[in-house]
């Protein structure tokens, strides 16, 4: 196992990463303060997960709450179930909820948890790639509203989070490439040996190589807990991790949330991210044909859906939580391993890069 520590002053908390972690009560006990816990998950994963999640909580004040599965539920309609669990059970401030499951439970729990009696404490035990190398750490957590993705939501932290990867043996072959697009954002944003490593261990990683997917996950959790300790609330360097995420929400948003995984979604918008990058002449073509290999060798689509068009990618994009006074802010690239915040880009290079991923795949 490894231990990694998300440095935070007074709300640090550490990541542990390995295998057999659902059998190690001594990980989780401690950070459990007073009797009353509630395990979130949703009907996907309560079958193969919530009993071994139970056994580690032997003695507390037991409660589950069951979500229908599926973003298209991470609702404020679907978060009031949480709240109707903890009230019926009248559990009080000193509970703890628990998210067991990917980044929809994670967010969810999350912010339940950011919001119960002002908030209450919870813990983090995620389930795919995606929740165990991105959004289980970092304190994000939200629910969506019909006009914009994670519009409503909390910077809130975990206790603690628990990485198992035994859990990803479950996780179908399109959950596990979604993962792998956030695990290729971290080598684009800051990490250039990442990406040169991710390259060669590719395909160890897609077969689940459980040495490769831990040093993946690690090295994930570690380039992002440093990126939020320097900037917990998003006032600056933290915007970084959201690189593909502007156009990536767009096409979340414009095809209704659950039609396109979120890492799907962020595979086609880093891509964007990096041709409107090379429009700029900030990216070399070889690096753009390096983007674009990495996207298609772990089997993550890399243009986007015909049903859009660029009037409703602009559209959603001016409402992106980055943007100040309207303008479209968006994480672009000088290199691999070289990301940066951008609001001097040239509108018609960005016109452009949507119009021209939009005709490459009308020609299919
Ligand atoms: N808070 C953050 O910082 C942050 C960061 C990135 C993404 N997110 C959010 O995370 C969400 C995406 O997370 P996700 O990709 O984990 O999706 P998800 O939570 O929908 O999980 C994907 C699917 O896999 C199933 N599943 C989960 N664990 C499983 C397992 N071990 N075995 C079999 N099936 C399993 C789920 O039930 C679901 O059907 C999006 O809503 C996104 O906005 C948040
Ligand atoms: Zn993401």
């Amino acid at each position: 196992m490894k231990t990694l520590n998300v440095d935070l002053g007074s709300r640090s908390y550490p990541i542990h990463i390995g295998t057999g972690l659902l059998d190690q009560p001594e990980l989780i006990r401690p950070h459990i303060k007073g009797s009353e816990v509630m395990v979130v998950t949703n009907d996907t994963i309560a079958p193969h997960y919530l009993d071994r999640c139970l056994q580690l909580l032997d003695g507390y004040d037991v409660a589950t709450t069951i979500l229908p599965d599926g973003e298209q539920y991470k609702t404020l309609g679907t978060l009031n179930l949480v709240f109707d669990g903890l009230l019926k059970k009248h559990f009080t401030r000193r509970c703890t909820l628990i998210a067991l499951g990917g980044g929809v439970i994670g967010d969810i729990t999350g912010f339940a948890a950011a919001s119960y009696q002002r908030g209450v404490n919870f813990i983090q035990i995620p389930t795919t790639l995606l929740a165990q190398v991105d959004s289980s750490v970092g304190g994000k957590t939200g629910v969506n509203h019909p006009l914009g993705k994670n519009m409503i939501g909390a910077f809130h932290q975990p206790q603690c989070v628990i990485a198992d990867t035994d859990t990803l043996n479950t996780l179908d072959d399109r959950q596990l490439s979604a993962g792998v697009a956030e695990v290729i954002k971290y080598g684009l944003i800051n990490d250039a040996d990442f990406f040169d490593w991710l390259e060669a261990n590719l395909p160890k990683l897609l077969c689940r190589d459980p040495g490769a997917l831990s040093y993946a996950i690690e090295r994930s959790c570690r380039d992002k807990a440093e990126v939020v300790a320097a900037d917990e609330k998003e006032s600056g360097v933290r915007a970084l991790l959201n690189l593909g995420h502007t156009f990536g929400h767009a096409i979340e948003t414009g095809t209704g949330y659950g039609t396109w995984l979120h890492g799907e979604a962020i595979s086609c918008g880093m891509l964007m991210a990096a041709e409107l990058s090379y429009k700029q002449g900030w990216f070399t073509e070889d690096e753009l044909k390096r983007t674009e290999d990495i996207l298609r060798l772990s089997n993550l689509p890399t243009l986007p859906p015909t049903s859009m068009t660029r009037e409703q990618f602009i559209d959603i994009m001016s409402v992106d939580k980055k943007n100040l006074e309207k303008k479209i802010r968006l994480i672009l690239m000088k290199g691999i391993g070289e990301s940066f915040i951008s609001d001097d880009f040239d509108q018609t290079l960005l016109d452009e890069t949507i119009s021209d991923s939009l005709s490459k795949a009308h020609q299919g």
